[in-house]
């Protein structure tokens, strides 16, 4: 993870470095630090914690000069301190890193049996340290040229020289890294919107490529150090980007902004006067599919688990869902007519590109569901459908959620529909109900103030069940996930009928326990297993669209959702779980939109 920003300009460069890397804190918040040059000297400031801490720093002993470079870290190696933050400068170059390098500890002791002393536990200050003997006898260019030969490993590098007052050399290799122009100025940032405020055309450095910038020229070369030309890309105006508005966090804007966010995927998708849903250029004949493998990491694997149940239910395919980080190392046989999908809100993570590269070095058809669509799992894959949530700020991912899950929804539709295993006014039945789901997700947010006082009773607890059958499973295992990444809590998704098969060795007189069961084909088994809880002092949270009188006996809390129909129900089940993650975290005082040791964007293995 990690985000870097690079200036040249012909006026000062800190202000705009620390409003860069405040937007760039999602990558990583533990630690941050600039690096100017000015009057021939490196200027350096760092500091732990946040890019406001660094701020402070700047208010006291301003950091001169028109060329720098700044880094918010996600700490890889080495403690989150000041001493491991970047910028990493010896006497004469200065060097900002995301990302891993492997062959670090070789290269250390190479470099230390030279006499060179390190002063930090990163990984990074090798590349300073390599530089600095490159530097002795080669330009700056053929410097970095020949330190990356060394390197091995994932790394985007914004690098400044003592020497060289107007340059700032960018390099990538794994790790994202973009180039931004404007008059007088270009920019070197991790992605396109740490650059947006600034300037609205950019382009994108691809493995291997080195760029070099000035205040008035940007230069490109690929890894033989051979020029190369850029496509210069003109980035969309996004009004609304990052404004907190009235609310008190970025987390409870993006629950909240659920409903219209769905609206606006639905309206980008479904032809409402012919209730059809529009996706075009299939990269393989749906009918020729013989096998979807659905990929993704945390929040987005769990979209890809609902989706197992959605697609097995409209299509007749055979369909598998995977973690990235492990797909990307199984032995795969992979399957020219299989259709392999990969879910990313930030379409940056490194499992689930590299999960993606793979397939495309094995020659099979991708297709990613991304929300930032300059990304670069979104720029590889062979076919995107953008999820239209808009910028998702609050670290723990909400409305991408029900966005991936939505645009995954409707491709199973599609799919069953073009192959012909469902029947056309099943398909368009479907999507006459879809059309209310935006409503229905708006009367779901009314769960909040009853879910309010069910957050008190998880203060005292050591930890939490969530269960669920069905489609409900992966919507408990996204609870707990939610639940524990705000509150820092304890929680366990479980399928509710594996619970005799040893978690119920955990439940003992009131531990909270979710029980997810909407009014579906599970219903009655899922309240079974729930009273098998009840019976071992289980604190119940049952959440359900049933109004079945029998299940209100014994249960400490029943959230009320609107009835809708059964395939739909993750998204609305959804929504109290959110805010269930939410209030306790709010009570808690946890830190909603950073939770601690998290990034936004996963660029790391
Ligand atoms: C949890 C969360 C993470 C992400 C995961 C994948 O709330 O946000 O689990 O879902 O890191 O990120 P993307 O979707 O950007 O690939």
């Amino acid at each position: 993870m990690c985000g870097i920003v690079g200036i040249a300009s012909n006026k000062s460069v800190s202000a705009n470095i620390v409003n860069s890397l405040k937007k760039l804190e999602y990558r990583g918040y533990d630690s941050a630090g600039l690096a100017t040059l000015s009057n021939n000297l490196i200027n350096e400031k760092k500091c732990s914690g946040r890019v406001e801490q660094l701020e402070k720093i700047l208010f006291k002993a301003p950091a001169e000069g028109n060329l720098g470079i700044g880094h918010v870290r996600w700490a890889t190696h080495g403690i989150p301190n000041e001493i491991n933050a970047h910028p990493h400068s010896s006497e004469i170059v200065s060097v900002v890193h995301n990302g891993i390098i492997e062959n670090s500890n070789n290269l250390k002791n190479q470099l230390e049996k030279k006499g060179l002393k390190f002063k930090s536990q990163t990984d990074t200050e090798v590349i300073t340290l390599l530089l600095t003997e490159e530097l002795k006898n080669k330009s700056p260019l053929d410097a970095v040229h020949e330190t990356l030969k060394k390197l091995e490993g994932s790394f985007a590098l914004g690098i400044i020289f003592k020497n060289f007052k107007d340059m700032i050399i960018g390099a990538r290799r794994g790790s994202p890294l973009a180039v931004g122009y404007s008059t007088n100025e270009n920019y070197l940032g991790s992605d396109s919107y740490a650059l947006k405020s600034m300037t609205n055309k950019i382009s994108y450095l691809d493995d291997g490529d080195i760029c070099v910038l000035t205040k008035d020229n940007v230069e490109f070369y690929d890894f033989r150090k051979k020029k190369i030309n850029k496509k210069v890309l003109l980035l969309s105006d996004d009004k609304n980007i990052a404004h907190k508005g009235d609310y008190k966090n970025f987390m409870s804007k993006e629950i909240f902004e659920q409903p219209i966010a769905i609206k606006n995927c639905i309206n980008e998708y479904i032809d409402k006067s012919r209730d059809e849903i529009n996706f075009y250029n299939f990269p393989i004949k749906p009918d020729s599919i013989d096998k979807i493998i659905l990929v993704g990491c945390g929040t987005a694997y769990h979209s890809c688990l609902v989706a197992k149940y959605w697609f097995e239910e409209f299509t007749s395919l055979t369909v598998e869902a995977d973690v990235a980080s492990e797909f990307r190392y199984r032995n795969l046989k992979f399957n020219k007519n299989s259709l392999y999908l990969f879910v990313s809100q930030s379409g940056e993570t490194a499992d689930t590109a590299a999960a993606l590269d793979l397939c495309k070095k094995n020659g099979v058809k991708t297709c990613s569901i991304v929300n930032v669509v300059e990304s670069s799992i979104a720029r590889n894959s062979d076919w995107v459908l953008p999820i239209h949530a808009g910028p998702e700020i609050g670290v723990a991912s909400t409305k991408a959620f029900t966005g991936q899950m939505l645009l995954l929804y409707m491709l199973s539709l599609k799919i069953g529909n073009l192959r012909g295993d469902i029947e056309r006014k099943y398909y368009q039945t479907k999507i006459i109900n879809l059309k209310k789901l935006p409503d229905l997700l708006q009367n779901s947010l009314k769960t909040e103030d009853k879910i309010q006082l069910v957050a008190k009773d998880f203060l005292k607890s050591k930890g939490s069940m969530f269960l669920g059958r069905g489609f409900s499973f992966p919507i408990a295992l996204e609870g707990a996930l939610k639940l524990k990444e705000l509150s820092y809590l304890h929680a366990e998704g479980y399928p509710a009928g594996e619970m005799k098969h040893g978690p119920l060795a955990l439940i003992e007189d009131g531990l909270p326990v979710i029980v997810i069961s909407p009014n579906d084909k599970y219903f009655q088994k899922t309240i079974s297993n729930m009273q098998e809880v009840i019976a071992r002092g289980g604190k119940i949270l049952l959440i359900t669209d049933s109004n079945d009188s029998v299940i209100s006996e014994n249960i400490r809390f029943k959230i009320n959702l609107p009835h809708i129909e059964k395939s739909l129900s993750p998204f609305l089940t959804t929504i109290p779980l959110q805010l269930l993650a939410y209030h306790v975290a709010l009570l808690k005082k946890c830190d909603i939109d950073k939770p601690r040791n998290l990034a936004k964007s996963v660029t790391v293995e």
